[in-house]
């Protein structure tokens, strides 16, 4: 039986258009999909018994707002807000009212984009935030929030 009242919970959150990964931009996020970035946090923490991984994705904003009100019980959130992240106080504000320690991840390095991603809503709350290091950013953002 599994009890995951016991485990340490992380919420692994995608915001919009992060569902078409693989055949989106692939020459900027790569050609794997959200299903192979869940299989391969798994399998990077598979050893790791104590820990309860939960995957959203949403393109909705009101949706990931809502997922992160009701995850008040998580060790962590680690969260790539997509495009949201440019616009989103909602989402700032929601981050802020839970309470909860998140990173801010980005497949690409955004700062070597266009001007319009070189800002975040999230950032000034965020643990951490790592951008530019693919998959790997959100394996190295669970070991934050664990460590
Ligand atoms: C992104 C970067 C954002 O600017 C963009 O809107 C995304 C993905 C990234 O993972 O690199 O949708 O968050």
């Amino acid at each position: 039986m599994i009890v995951i009242k016991d485990k340490k919970k992380i919420l692994i959150l995608n915001g919009p258009n992060l569902n078409l990964l693989g055949l989106r931009e692939t020459s900027i996020y790569g050609n794997s999909t959200l299903d192979d970035l869940q299989g391969l946090i798994q399998k990077h923490f598979l050893s790791q018994l104590d820990i309860h991984f939960d995957f959203f994705q949403s393109n909705h904003e009101g949706e990931l707002i809502d997922k992160i009100h009701h995850v008040r019980d998580y060790a962590g959130i680690v969260i790539n807000a997509g495009a949201y992240t440019h616009t989103s106080i909602a989402l700032r504000d929601a981050l802020a009212g839970v309470n909860i320690p998140f990173v801010e991840v980005h497949i690409s390095n955004v700062y070597a984009r266009e001007a319009f991603r070189h800002h975040s809503y999230l950032s000034s709350l965020a643990k951490a935030v790592i951008c530019g290091a693919g998959f790997q950013g959100y394996i190295f953002a669970i070991q934050l929030l664990l460590s």
